[in-house]
């Protein structure tokens, strides 16, 4: 039966870090804090656009998949700060890769963003509509982010990752998924910018409301349960799974749902320190980090559950294959960046007409 391997992987974190120490220069918080609630220590603001990101992480899961940018089928980039309305950001990393012959969409269902995405490319390719796919999730959280509220400015970073599907027979690939919208909750994580639907008082930009405990719960409880169903449906235990690779918004949560699962501390995969919440990137940011850290083998069973806005959740288990290495790199970079992260922050406040951040 054919399923869509993954053949290739590429990750691009912009070089800008805030470190929980930077953020304690404006905010009042403190790296007790965020560590002990969030498991968080710095997180990466970006300097270029989704776009960009998405473009170079492509760029690099190619060259691993050593696949021609010619031969490219689609490309379905997932998001939730995309750089414009119109026309669709995918069309524009279709553009910079030389990617001709590509097919291009663009998906928001905020953090579960690249989950949904693969599903779609997945089920494209297993009924044979392309050959092959590049799924990417973006992210540039830095700039709706309301820099001086606290609660909200510590949890979020910037990223992106990209991952190269091919119709394949080797059994590698997704074997199981679920997912699913807690609708009725939708109000409890959203952020209210641009239009308003007729007759409503238009927002102001970037409005966000978040209700973080809520969110923590559902979160744990949706993730859990999805993977308990794919596991189930796939015919497989808990200890069958070699890496659990989660989303990554809150290691308190990674800890509660592997818990919940039953999978051991120890195979869930964590890099939430290093980045933040980067939404849609997460988790393919974690599994190219994976197989950078030599801790996914060859055949190994990788659990994927994740929750963002909307509420929505999913759960993906897949098969890897016999690679874990890359066959080529790409010298594909960002531009360069000569600011700092605080730099960074205060252009986008700056952009934005408020006031630079002072110490509290
Ligand atoms: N530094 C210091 N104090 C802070 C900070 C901060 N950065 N942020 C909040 N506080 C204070 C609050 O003001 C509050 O003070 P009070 O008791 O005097 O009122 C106190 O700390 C406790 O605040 P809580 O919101 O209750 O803290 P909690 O332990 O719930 O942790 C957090 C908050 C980290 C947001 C947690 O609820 C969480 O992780 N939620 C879910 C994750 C999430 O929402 N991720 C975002 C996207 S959705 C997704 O990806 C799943």
């Amino acid at each position: 039966m054919t399923s869509a391997a993954i053949t290739g992987w590429g990750k691009c974190l912009p070089p800008a870090t805030v470190t929980n120490d930077d953020l304690a220069t404006f905010l009042d918080t403190s790296d007790d804090w965020i560590t002990s609630r969030t498991g968080m220590k710095e997180r990466r603001i970006s300097h270029v656009g989704v776009s960009e990101l998405a473009y170079v992480a492509a760029s690099r899961a190619l060259a691993a998949a050593n696949m021609n940018a010619k031969d490219l089928e689609l490309v379905v980039l997932a998001s939730c700060t995309f750089d414009s309305m119109l026309p669709n950001a995918s069309s524009k990393v279709q553009y910079k890769l030389g990617a001709k012959n590509a097919a291009c969409y663009d998906l928001n269902t905020a953090c579960t963003g690249f989950m949904y995405a693969l599903s779609t490319a997945n089920a494209l390719i297993k009924t044979g509509v392309v050959k092959n796919a590049v799924v990417i999730g973006a992210e540039t959280m830095s700039q709706p982010i309301p820099w001086m509220d606290r609660s909200l400015s510590v949890l979020f970073g910037d990223g992106a990752a990209a991952w190269v599907l091919e119709a394949s027979e080797d059994g590698s690939g997704i074997l199981a998924e679920r997912l699913g919208c807690i609708a009725e909750a939708r109000d409890i994580l959203a952020i209210d910018y641009g239009f308003t639907p007729p007759g409503e008082p238009r927002n102001d930009l970037c409005h966000w409301n978040f209700q973080g405990q809520d969110i923590f719960k559902k979160a744990v409880n949706a993730m859990a349960k999805a993977s308990i169903d794919v596991l189930k449906e796939a015919g497989l235990k808990p200890s069958d799974v070699d890496l659990c690779v989660p989303h990554q918004a809150n290691k308190r949560i990674i800890d509660a749902v592997a818990k919940k699962v039953g999978i051991p501390a120890e195979r869930a995969f964590v890099n939430v320190h290093r980045y933040g919440n980067i939404s849609s990137a997460t988790v393919p940011v974690a599994v190219v980090e994976a197989l950078e850290e030599n801790r996914m083998t060859p055949g190994a069973y990788v659990l994927m559950p994740a929750f963002g806005a909307g509420l929505t959740w999913s759960a993906t288990l897949m098969k890897w294959g016999d690679r874990t290495l890359p066959y080529r790199q790409s010298d594909v970079e960002l531009p360069p960046c000569s600011d700092s992260g605080l730099e960074l922050i205060h252009k986008i406040m700056a952009d934005r007409g408020e006031p630079l951040p002072t110490k509290p």
